[in-house]
């Protein structure tokens, strides 16, 4: 056979993984296989694969004659929209997409590619874990993944989309990384799994309750985004890479953006006259944004905060808001946590931020409390603290107690803060205040439930609004909600170019 027919030969069977069975056989289970996903994933003929012809160099338990071009892992790199990304896929037909020594180097290779050239890597996981034949040296493959998964954080954007197995130590390399999604029904993730969870807890539990893509995406918070199936999950990845620049020295890519009427008069009417009453703050992020820009980030996960990405005449913002129609918009240990890992992705990026805030204080109760809303509170602070991208604020009601400052307040490096009309700037809501203050008053009064009515009016009129903190230059303009988008385009531009710097340090310290 002449060369030509060699190489033919050979990279036609290395097309062919595990061979037509195994594919038929994912096919069987609603999954694509790892070239599949790719050719889906990457703009046409964009693809070039790089380490088609590694193979494993197992000896033992009969490996040697088991041998496949390419060990399991489709590695290379491609475009997305016209850029840049490198990319790993594992192919569950070739050892279950086992991790092998050699399916980890070639990994490797293309993550040292891509932090050394500034371009972002997405890994679609499929695997059965350690490649069990060969031994520490399959762990060593994974920690060397790991390692550089660290190096690369805050670099370039790490994505991971988990459409398989992925159990064990293995689920660290995702949780490393930025953003992981999930697929409905085919991708589950633990640490250990219903076997061992039975027989050492006495749980029964089966792998999609433990570790399912709603399980992950409602209850642990672990994965960003759950899809009902491989293509919308692809689909997803595209859509957030089109907010996030290369690498933390550039800036996100602009969108083309006609400046049009930008009065939203419907915001005039989002916030109720009774501030017990709820409102959904993704219809304020609605009007403010960009029409269909807002991509929602951990939308079943804490949902008294909403965090996602949007656009603002063409540029890439990051939101993070309360939201009143959960919990009132109380901020716990789940929001502020998942508030704070959002922040410090744009912040790493170069996406400006955009705090909108209703929040009426931290949640008391024991759970929280003995739980740590103390240290995971704090990282909400710490995170819009430490963020130097532009950030501005929009008060659209309560910003009550620790959580007015916490909330992208003045005092901790907010570039501009704008309050509407109905803003509420106190240590606490005026029934509460009017209970501690006057408490002596009350209960010496005839009538204790007017008096306390009476009071209550008192405080009220003096800090249920924003003109106190106006008048103190902790808020910048009092807006009209119509006006805000507008406010908020002009806002962005203008800090376009700031610069601000932190102490020189090694790193701080956020209260993990
Ligand atoms: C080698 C493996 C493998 C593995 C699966 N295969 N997992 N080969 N090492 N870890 C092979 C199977 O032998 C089979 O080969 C093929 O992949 C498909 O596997 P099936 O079992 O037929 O598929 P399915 O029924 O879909 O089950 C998938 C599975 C199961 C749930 C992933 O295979 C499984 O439980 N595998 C073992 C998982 C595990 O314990 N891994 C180690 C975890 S510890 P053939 O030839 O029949 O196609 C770990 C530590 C990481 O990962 C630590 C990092 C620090």
């Amino acid at each position: 056979m002449d060369q030509v027919a060699i190489l033919q030969q050979r990279q036609q069977a290395a097309l062919l993984g595990g061979g037509a069975k195994r594919i038929e056989s994912q096919h069987k289970k609603g999954k694509l296989t790892a070239r599949e996903r790719l050719q889906l994933l990457l703009d046409e003929g964009s693809f070039e694969e790089i380490g088609m012809m590694v193979t494993h160099r197992c000896r033992d338990f009969g490996m040697e004659e088991e041998v496949y071009s390419g060990d399991g892992v489709v590695t290379g790199y491609g475009q997305i929209n016209g850029r840049l990304v490198y990319v790993f896929s594992q192919d569950f037909t070739v050892f279950g997409g086992s991790l092998s020594e050699t399916h980890a180097e070639k990994i490797c290779k293309i993550m040292d590619l891509a932090i050394q050239n500034g371009a972002p890597v997405i890994g679609l996981n499929d695997s059965g874990g350690a490649r069990i034949q060969e031994g520490v040296v399959s762990l060593g493959g994974y920690a060397d993944i790991f390692y550089r998964n660290v190096k690369s954080s805050g670099v370039i954007p790490q994505i991971s989309a988990i459409m398989g197995p992925c159990a064990g130590g293995a689920v660290y390399s995702p949780a490393i990384t930025d953003f992981i999604l999930m697929v409905e029904n085919t991708s589950y993730m633990f640490v250990t799994g219903p076997n061992v969870v039975k027989t050492v807890t006495h749980e029964s539990v089966t792998s999609e309750e433990l570790g399912g893509a709603n399980t992950h995406a409602s209850k642990s918070g672990v994965t960003h985004f759950s899809a009902t199936n491989e293509v919308e999950c692809i689909e997803r990845i595209k859509q957030l890479l089109s907010y996030m620049p290369q690498n933390c020295e550039e800036d996100a890519p602009v969108y083309p953006y006609e400046a049009g009427n930008e009065l939203r008069t419907k915001l005039n009417n989002m916030v109720p006259a009774n501030p017990n009453q709820p409102y959904d703050i993704k219809e304020v992020i609605e009007e403010v944004a960009d029409e269909n820009s807002f991509l929602e980030v951990h939308k079943d996960y804490a949902e008294n905060i909403v965090v996602g990405f949007a656009r603002l005449g063409g540029r890439s913002i990051g939101i993070v808001a309360n939201q009143p129609a959960s919990l009132a918009g109380v901020l716990d240990i789940n929001s502020s946590k998942k508030a704070a890992r959002f922040t410090r992705f744009c912040d790493a990026f170069n996406i400006p931020l955009l705090v909108l805030v209703d929040v009426p204080g931290f949640l008391p109760g024991t759970d929280q409390e003995w739980n740590g809303i103390i240290t995971n509170g704090a990282k909400l602070l710490y995170a819009l603290s430490e963020a130097t991208v532009p950030k501005v604020t929009v008060i659209t009601r309560k910003a009550y107690g620790g959580a007015y400052d916490v909330m992208n307040s003045k005092h901790i490096g907010a570039d501009l803060n704008f309050a509407w009309p109905s803003a509420e700037i106190a240590v606490m809501g005026a029934k509460g205040a009017a209970e501690i203050i006057f408490k002596k008053q009350i209960l010496e009064a005839e009538n204790q439930e007017e008096k306390l009515k009476e009071k209550e009016a008192e405080y009220a009129e003096k800090f249920a609004n924003p003109y106190g903190a106006a008048a103190r230059g902790f808020v910048d303009e009092i807006i009209m909600p119509e006006t805000t988008r507008i406010k908020l385009i002009r806002a962005f531009a203008m800090l376009e170019n700031k610069v601000a710097t932190m102490p020189k340090r090694k790193h701080g310290n956020i209260p993990l």
